[in-house]
This record gives structure tokens, C-alpha cells and sequence, in this order.
């Protein structure tokens, strides 16, 4: 239990493939791969994990067949509606990360919801990641930033690393200590990328629907043998 991450930071992907090889439609393995999240994040819990932000919807998912993105939207709704009375209970504080402005309302209406009733709460923070991406949010910050100039709020002077981190989505969440990437693929994808500066990083051919508590335990055994140098010696 010594040197448990404080932030783990999972691209959830293989959803698809994993319903493919079954036969089953990529909606199947959408609502295989919310199963996933229930497992890990009561690890993360166990852990003592302060913070686990999941990649549910990336800036670059709208490119998707529009049915299969309504349904992604369908099951984030069925998701915050079944299990934000329990995250409450359990002391979770339920975080969004991305531009939800371009949800329906409806589904901007109900992170709302979930997101006032767990604000209070000291435990666990999820962090879902819901039509986010890496060059958006920076690039959001940029505007955010300029304005503030503009108006004589702050100076170009005050600019620093600690400043910008300040205009992130992650404003009050401290950098990624663990990425993890399911599914085989060895990429980013647009996921937390000012953020990942000295992130360690893990990989798995595993598809998001099949990953368990034994996988993540796994990630984190490694992640713990890791020597983190943060450019020193
Ligand atoms: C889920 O996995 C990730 C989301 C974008 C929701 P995918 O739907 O990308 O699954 P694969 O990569 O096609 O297998
Ligand atoms: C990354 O997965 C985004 C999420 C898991 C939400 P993708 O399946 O969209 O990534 P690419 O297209 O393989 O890079
Ligand atoms: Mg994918």
C-alpha cells in the first residue's frame, strides 16, 4: 500500500472490438464497458486513489455514425440517473472534464444534477472525461487567459506553468500520476495532455469491457517499481 498514485487516468477503449469478436453490436460492448467502471472504480476506492478520470467521450468521437454516438449519450444518461444516489452515499464527488455545452440539454441538465448533489463530498473524485480534448481544453485556457489580460485581471507577466494549470478543466485535481491505455493501442488520442507532462505511462492489449481489479492492481505493482526522476538524477 505504500506509493499508491494519487490520480490514475484511464483511456477506455475497446469497447468495440470486444463486442465485435463476440457478434454482438458496439452498443453491447458501450454497455459491457460501464460494468468495467462499477470494478474499478470500487478498487481505486480500496486503494485509497484520490482521483480516476475515465475517457467516456474524446472531441473527435462526433465523427462517429450518429447512432452510435446517440447511444453513447443515451447510456452516459442511464449511468448518472442509476448510480449518482450511490456515488452520494459512498462519499464520491462526481467531476466532468470537457465541453458539455454541446451535449442536448436534457444531458447537460442531469450532469448538472449530479454533479451539485456530490460537490460537497471528501472521498474518491471521478473524473469523467465527456467531450474532451487535450488541444480544446488548451486552447480554452489560451482565450480564458487572454481575456483576463485584456481586462487587467492578471499580467502577461504572471503567466507560468502553475497559473495555466489554473485555466484546465483539472484546476483542483492534482497532474495524472498513472495513464493507463487499454485495448492495444499505443497512443495518447487527445487525453489530458498538458496534464501528462511526467505521467507514467501503462498499456494493455486488454479491451476496456474485460478489464478487472486484477488488471488494475496489476498497472499499479508496476507503476510502483517505476523510478520517477522528474528530470532529476
Ligand atoms: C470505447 O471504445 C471508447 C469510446 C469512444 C466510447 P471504442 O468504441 O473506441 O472501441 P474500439 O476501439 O472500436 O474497439
Ligand atoms: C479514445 O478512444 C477516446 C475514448 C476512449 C473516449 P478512441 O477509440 O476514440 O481513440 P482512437 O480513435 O483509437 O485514437
Ligand atoms: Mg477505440
Amino acid at each position: 500500500m505504500n506509493n499508491i498514485p494519487r490520480h490514475v487516468a484511464i483511456v477506455m477503449d475497446g469497447n468495440g472490438r470486444w463486442a465485435q469478436k463476440r457478434g454482438l453490436s458496439r452498443s453491447a460492448g458501450h454497455r459491457a464497458g460501464v460494468e468495467t467502471i462499477r470494478n474499478v472504480l470500487k478498487t481505486c476506492k480500496k486503494l485509497g486513489i484520490e482521483v480516476l478520470t475515465l475517457f467516456a467521450f474524446s472531441t473527435e468521437n462526433w465523427k462517429r455514425p450518429k447512432s452510435e454516438v446517440d447511444g453513447l449519450m443515451a447510456l452516459l444518461v442511464e449511468y448518472l440517473k442509476k448510480e449518482t444516489k450511490e456515488l452520494n452515499e459512498s462519499n464520491v464527488r462526481l467531476k466532468i472534464i470537457g465541453d458539455i455545452s454541446k451535449l442536448p440539454m436534457h444531458i447537460q441538465q442531469e450532469i448538472h444534477n449530479s454533479t451539485q448533489l456530490t460537490k460537497d463530498n471528501d472521498g474518491i473524485v471521478l473524473n469523467l472525461a465527456i467531450n474532451y480534448g487535450g488541444r480544446a481544453e488548451i486552447l480554452r485556457a489560451v482565450k480564458k487567459i487572454a481575456n483576463d489580460v485584456c481586462l487587467g485581471k492578471i499580467s502577461q507577466q504572471q503567466i507560468n506553468e502553475e497559473l495555466f494549470s489554473k485555466y484546465l478543466y483539472t484546476h483542483d485535481l492534482p497532474d495524472p500520476d498513472l495513464i493507463i491505455r487499454p485495448s492495444g493501442e499505443y497512443r495518447i488520442s487527445n487525453f489530458l495532455l498538458y496534464q501528462m507532462a511526467y505521467s507514467e505511462l501503462w498499456f494493455s492489449k486488454i479491451m476496456w469491457p474485460d478489464f478487472s481489479s486484477r488488471v488494475l492492481l496489476r498497472a499499479i505493482k508496476d507503476y510502483q517499481k517505476r523510478d520517477r526522476r522528474f528530470g532529476a538524477v
